[in-house]
């Protein structure tokens, strides 16, 4: 074939696929079976590898990469991504409708057109596409400015590497929802499980995960969907007017829309559709929250404006939480990795919201107490969207002999040892400490979470079977398994014990924060060991470092600082993490340069106070850790400086009674420049 048959093929392929994917993710009226679309994809394959030059950007071999990135560059959006304000009743959507009435003048008769949406529970995103064609995507983060998941979105095929037809702005943001549909939703997770993973507690944080990774293979690999429900600017030149029109323009441009949009005349229409859409919730294909009702008219919309970080044309009406009745059947202790005894309640199997729910939380003893729970009560339950379904009351039958009121535990149901209540708590915990298999178990189960060293492949089960073999006894035996003994075990094929071998390989490298936190220190979550590294540099600081400096760390405090300086004075402990650095466990040091020169400030502890004018908080903070410093929150006799912004509180008065010298913020900013640190814009006219 020669050159221009080529792009001629080409590009009849290329409308082909781009037809097919239309009519499959939009209309839901498929032309090809798989075959043939697999035949189609590989032809095309095959010819712009013979022929490169005529690749474009959005031709449907291009939604995956084989580039795997370390993170995800901040985007900022060009309008911020709005909230919904939310109602909960008739009546406060009622009073919705009034304010929309007051501000536009309408007469009661004269009632406001709406369109009614499905609130779909998934992630917002933000779509780019510059002349036609698809460029950017974006989360919403904190609606200002979100994480650019441009090569994960792209692999998304319901969503269109170029809009169909003519007449679009040339800079247009799509907004819209990816979602996993709750069928594929639940074949992943069977996938998951059967591979001895931990499966996603709901299709929200599946879809959350899987836009988030950070190899778009695996995106590739999982069927997300879209559904758009707006853009960015809604009153362009070319438009509709209004909502509904656009939602039509978008489906005929290639974006698929939900066919479960009404436009609506007045509240009472509207109160019929959201509980219509509550009805048939379990129904639906994907996991919806609630309602979300729109004024339709573009004029209007622009007439009412936003407050704060909401529009005043649009309301959520969310779906109240489900309650059912059901009947305790066993209440247990489970052990947490700490060696809290969490009481659960097993339940007679009962449905709400499409799930299937067989336990509830019970929180404590107190609580028990409190709601009177005991085995056998017939009990409302409710679960309120994705957390742990928890008791609201007891349902007492008069005349039915009950049993009698649960007791705490004397020993702890899984080691043995003797269990102790913690101080002022209605906590109770083991004794047994990493002699507790279950203490072990969900040590090393934190360990090799997602947020910890995420060792994907290692679930309950095998953790189960590794420690009760005793072949792992801390979370530094994962680095001596190897293939032949994996292998071994129940459901372990060859193939999933060299995938496992290589990702505990692959956990080697990883973070100080990410560390700290697999560590387990009670109450060092993901934020304080971030705190910790900040403030420290260093796990060699981090171990030496005293209670009162550690409760001097922002975000640490009495009570965490108390449990770290405990947690690193347990030799079996450090034993741990000495075997773990031996086996290989490696970070980048947390901020360049500081490691090897101690800096200017190293040793001197700063506290800041009030607004600065030049720089931001984090700048100032930056440039005082990288020179070795470290900081606090509070004045005390420890602390070396105090730097000064506008309108210091009394955290200046303090220093000056102790005698601390005081920084300004131009001193600061000298100090600044000498070290070459200033960063740019930042008026370094001092
Ligand atoms: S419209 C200006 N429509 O709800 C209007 N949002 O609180 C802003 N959401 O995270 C959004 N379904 O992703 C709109 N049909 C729908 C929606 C929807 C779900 C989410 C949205 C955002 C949150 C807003």
């Amino acid at each position: 074939m020669d050159r221009d048959d080529a792009r001629k093929r080409i590009e009849e392929l290329r409308a082909l696929i781009q037809e097919h994917d239309y009519r499959y993710y939009v209309l839901d009226d498929p032309v090809w079976s798989d075959a043939e679309y697999d035949r189609h994809f590989s032809e095309l394959e095959k010819l712009e590898s013979g022929f490169p030059e005529w690749i474009t950007p959005d031709s449907p071999t291009r939604r995956v990469s084989g580039v795997a990135r370390s993170d995800f560059a901040s985007v900022r959006h060009d309008d911020p991504l709005l909230s919904l304000e939310k109602v909960v009743d008739e009546t406060e959507f009622e009073a919705f409708d009034r304010r929309i009435r007051e501000r536009l003048g309408r007469e009661t008769t004269d009632p406001i057109t709406y369109v009614g949406e499905p609130k779909y529970d998934g992630l917002a995103v933000s779509l780019l596409y510059e002349d036609g064609v698809f460029t950017r995507a974006a989360t919403r983060g904190d609606g200002f400015a979100g994480e650019d998941v441009t090569a994960n979105v792209r692999t998304i095929r319901a969503i269109p590497l170029r809009i169909r037809g003519g007449r679009w702005p040339r800079r247009l943001e799509i907004r819209g929802e990816i979602y996993l549909p709750k069928d594929a939703f639940i074949a992943l997770n069977q996938g998951i499980e059967k591979e001895g993973g931990r499966p996603f507690v709901n299709p929200r944080n599946a879809a959350a995960g899987s836009l988030r990774q950070l190899d778009s293979r695996m995106t590739a690999m999982r069927p997300l969907a879209f559904f758009a429900y707006g853009i960015g600017r809604p009153s362009q030149p070319d438009l509709p007017d209004c909502h509904h029109a656009l939602l039509e323009r978008l489906r005929e441009g290639g974006f698929p829309v939900t066919r479960e949009y009404r436009v609506l005349g007045g509240v009472g229409p509207c109160i019929e559709y959201f509980q219509d859409l509550m009805k048939r919730r379990a129904q639906l294909p994907f996991e919806a929250d609630g309602a979300v009702f729109k004024v339709d008219r573009v004029s209007e919309q622009e007439r009412l404006g936003s407050v704060a970080r909401a529009p005043r044309w649009a309301v959520a009406y969310k779906f109240p939480s489900e309650e059912v009745i059901t009947v305790i059947e066993s209440i247990e202790f489970q052990v947490g990795r700490t060696g809290t005894l969490t009481p659960v309640a097993r339940v007679r199997p009962v449905f709400a919201g499409g799930a299937r729910i067989a336990h509830a939380t019970l929180h404590n003893l107190d609580e028990i107490e409190r709601k009177d729970i005991r085995l056998g009560d017939t009990v409302l339950l409710r679960r309120a969207g994705d957390v742990i379904p928890e008791i609201i009351r007891v349902i007492i039958k008069p005349g039915l002999r009950r049993h009698p009121p649960v007791e705490a535990p004397r020993s702890c149901p899984v080691c043995g040892a003797p269990v102790e209540r913690i101080p002022d708590g209605a906590l109770i915990r083991c004794s047994g400490g990493l002699h507790c298999p279950a203490q072990r178990k969900e040590s090393i189960r934190h360990f090799a979470s997602r947020s910890a060293l995420d060792i994907q492949g290692l679930g309950e089960k095998l953790i189960g079977q590794l420690v009760d073999t005793g072949l792992v006894e801390t979370p530094a035996d994962l680095y001596h398994l190897d293939v032949q003994r994996l292998a071994s075990f129940e459901r372990m094929g060859e193939q999933s014990a060299t995938n496992l071998v290589q990702a505990i390989e692959r956990s080697r490298q990883t973070t100080l924060p990410r560390f700290l936190y697999a560590l387990g220190i009670p109450q060092v979550g993901q934020v304080t060991a971030q705190h910790l590294t900040e403030s420290l540099g260093s796990l060699e600081a981090l171990i030496r470092a005293s209670e009162e400096v550690l409760c001097d760390i922002e975000g640490v405090g009495p009570v965490i600082g108390h449990e770290v300086r405990v947690f690193f004075d347990e030799p079996g402990n450090r034993q741990v993490i000495d075997r773990l650095r031996e086996a290989g466990i490696h970070w980048p040091s947390p901020s360049p340069g500081v490691t090897d020169d101690p800096g200017r400030f190293a040793g001197c502890l700063f506290v800041l106070t009030g607004k600065l004018a030049s720089l931001t908080r984090a700048e100032a903070e930056a440039f005082l850790r990288k020179e070795g410093g470290r900081l606090a929150q509070s004045v005390s006799r420890k602390t070396n400086y105090v730097i000064v912004g506008e309108n210091p509180g009394s955290k200046r008065t303090e220093a000056e009674r102790l005698g601390i010298p005081l920084v300004t913020e131009s001193e600061l900013l000298s100090w600044m420049k000498e070290s070459g640190s200033l960063p740019r814009g930042s008026g370094g006219g001092i």
